[in-house]
């Protein structure tokens, strides 16, 4: 009897070794775990990497957090139900990137529903932690192409060019102080920096460190990104299967739309001429969301901003920046958008409605697009901190101090604007936007 005993313990210690084993490698363990928007409500992507290969992708969800939890103690031997959804990984070829993205698409999912989820492989049991999203209003009998034109309340945090410097840190921690109040983080380019410091390692390893400190972010809202100069100087592709946008491989530029506001993100990286692929999808974009809602609001991002007024050559002399002015600017004002979001210059910059250098109207009026530049979160380049003078009449408020900015839709008529400083976490500027109908 003690024999058999022994031999029972023996094969459970047996079990529990092998299983603390394959536990331990760290190796297929699911790293930097994001959410992503499609351009229909029903879906969402999550993303994430891999050191080594672990079978298919799978992500497994439900309604309920139990549920999901006795099901990844018991491994999914219960007959408890769960959702799980797969892809194929994609692995990176260049010599000096390694791993694997995966990157998973959930749909049919209900509205306004919270759903909790664990993301691994087929091949060995390494799961992440159970996280969490909540899906957006939406009509279940309407498709992609007839979003809600009823506004339901947000709040989204801005910024653009976060890295590892000076500021970036505090920033982090603020941004995770307010995260209970955010629906999503806009992030407009130049993403960790990745071109400095470890490019030897690849600029992978960059934004794993980077995406390591920012998955109570990333893997709670969509963490939605335009590429910036730093993010594309070695690969578009990478971006691409990095970030997982609802955009293509070569075709960085995107569209969805949340809560009754159409997002449109334009890659400033790619050619903005007209005629050009990237200027008539922005143009048919633009066109088929008003042709659906005229009234609505439509908020625009890119890395680059086409108004600022720091001292950098960007703002003061460049022919790009004067081009992308002349053509996307031409379409903003054409389509109403409403507002228009971007970094790379590092100093914070909010306009008056303004279109071809004029002031059109005001903040309870506006007749042109109302322009902030958020290039404040921090990074090794540090802030820009000499303006143009004087000051240009457009240019309403601007700074150079650590921070970002958050943005909350009230409604059909009222956007509130506000940036927060990290400095004693004050807001430091805020302007109330009233829904413009431009001429
Ligand atoms: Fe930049």
């Amino acid at each position: 009897m003690f024999g058999l005993f022994g031999s029972s313990l023996m094969t459970i210690v047996f079990i529990y070794l092998v299983i603390n084993i394959v536990l331990s490698d760290e190796s297929i363990r699911p790293q930097t775990v994001k959410l992503a928007f499609t351009s229909n409500p029903s879906e969402m992507v999550i993303s994430w990497f891999t050191e080594k290969e672990n079978g298919d992708s799978l992500v497994h969800f439900s309604e309920t957090h139990s549920t999901l939890l006795s099901w990844t103690k018991l491994q999914h031997k219960s007959g408890v139900n769960v959702t799980t959804s797969s892809a194929q990984p994609q692995n990176f070829t260049s010599d000096t990137w390694y791993g694997l993205s995966h990157t998973v698409l959930l749909s049919n999912l209900s509205p306004l529903t919270t759903y909790f989820y664990v993301v691994g492989g087929t091949s060995q049991v390494a799961y992440s932690q159970i996280f969490k999203f909540t899906t957006q209003a939406f009509d279940i009998n309407t498709t992609a192409t007839e979003p809600m034109k009823k506004v339901t309340p947000f709040h989204i945090a801005v910024y653009g060019d976060m890295g590892n410097g000076d500021g970036y840190n505090e920033t982090v921690a603020h941004l995770k102080e307010n995260m209970d109040r955010y629906n999503m983080v806009l992030h407009v380019g130049d993403i960790s920096y990745c071109d400095y410091d470890k490019v030897e390692q690849g600029n992978q390893t960059v934004w794993n460190d980077f995406l390591k400190e920012l998955e109570p972010i990333t893997s709670k809202v969509p963490y939605m990104t335009t590429p910036g100069n730093h993010d594309v100087f070695y690969s578009l592709t990478a971006y691409q299967q990095t970030f997982g946008m609802p955009a293509t491989s070569d075709e960085p530029w995107y569209s969805f739309n949340y809560n009754g506001v159409h997002f449109i993100s334009i890659s400033s990286e790619s050619d903005l001429s007209p005629f050009t692929k990237q200027y008539q999808w922005i143009k048919a974009d633009l066109e088929q969301y008003r042709r659906y809602n005229p009234n609505g609001w439509i908020i625009a991002y890119s890395h680059r901003p086409y108004y600022c007024s720091t001292q950098w050559d960007w703002c003061r002399k460049q022919t790009l920046r004067a081009l992308i002015e002349a053509t996307v600017g031409s379409l903003f004002q054409k389509y109403n958008v409403d507002i228009f979001l971007a970094g790379h210059t590092h100093a914070y910059e909010r306009t008056y409605p303004v279109y071809q250098q004029l002031n059109i109207g005001n903040y309870d009026y506006p007749g042109g697009t109302v322009h902030m530049v958020i290039g404040t979160p921090g990074n090794q380049e540090g802030l820009d901190k000499d303006f143009i003078y004087p000051t240009p009449d457009w240019s309403a408020s601007r700074f150079s101090t650590y921070g970002y900015a958050q943005l909350q839709v009230q409604n059909e008529t009222h956007i509130l604007w506000q940036f927060l400083g990290n400095q004693d976490r004050k807001i430091l500027d805020q302007q109330w936007i009233v829904k413009g109908y431009f001429d």
